[in-house]
């Protein structure tokens, strides 16, 4: 794993960087999508690069990570909404190009898995990390070969998220997510943590055991992962990059 330590403004516009290589040696790239307040910066960034004509991703397709279970698209907490409204209604990708799991049919989710292969894998997968370690919505315990596949939320995910709800009632207790195994599918991989809360669980992915009890712990076993890190997240850490 690639450990790059920074501000958390420069965090989001050194990731970017990445975006701008792939795409300009691979139009088009296959990206993997992730949604949390964590890559909103990232997305300002790319959306930026693309009205400045430096990045361009109209032969680019995307496939995100995870949705709840039980919210249309249109729902203003759906991840497929959370998208749009923060980074597709904004760049030149086609809308058919991209794909966020239903959250609506949930009849056969390892087709998701099916439809990436079929437009020939992931080249790079965006992750942000739960507190617990949960990347997607792989929540401790989920196990190594999992393919797409709906998990029921950890309460403490839920009351995480509850912040961007009424209520925490109103949080759904489902998910549909890419399994572990369609993550490390990907060729690349970036994780993005910022932020003290993060703090802890940065640690244990990075310095502890590949563990399911951490999922994010995985990614140390892929050949190709960057993690930035901004210096509140990174704080724990033994060795400072
Ligand atoms: C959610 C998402 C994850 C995300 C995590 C962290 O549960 N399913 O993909 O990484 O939250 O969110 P945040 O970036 O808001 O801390």
């Amino acid at each position: 794993m690639k450990i790059i330590i920074d501000t958390t403004e420069n965090v989001a516009k050194r990731a970017a960087q990445l975006y701008v290589d792939l795409l300009s040696r691979n139009p088009q790239a296959v990206l993997g999508g992730a949604t949390g307040s964590t890559p909103i910066p990232l997305y300002k960034e790319l959306i930026k690069l693309n009205k400045e004509g430096v990045i361009s991703f109209k032969d680019a397709k995307s496939f995100n990570l995870d949705e709840y279970v039980g919210l249309e698209g249109t729902h203003d907490q759906s991840y497929r909404y959370f998208m749009n409204d923060n980074l597709f209604n904004h760049i030149d990708i086609k809308m058919e190009n991209t794909h966020v799991p239903s959250g609506i049919d949930i009849s056969e989710p390892e087709k998701y898995d099916a439809e990436i292969q079929a437009a020939g894998g992931i080249d790079m997968q965006l992750l942000g990390i739960g507190v617990d370690g949960h990347i997607g919505f792989n929540e401790p315990g989920t196990p190594w070969d999992s393919l797409t596949h709906v998990v029921e939320l950890e309460q403490n995910t839920r009351e995480v998220n509850a912040r961007f709800f009424n209520s925490i009632d109103e949080v759904p207790t489902h998910a549909v997510t890419m399994g572990i195994k369609t993550v490390m599918n990907a060729r690349s991989i970036i994780l993005i943590a910022t932020g003290s809360s993060k703090a802890e669980i940065v640690k244990k992915f990075i310095e502890g055991p590949v563990t399911t009890e951490v999922p994010a712990s995985i990614l140390q076993l892929h050949p190709f992962v960057t993690v930035f890190l901004d210096h509140e997240a990174a704080a724990l850490l033994e060795k400072q990059a």
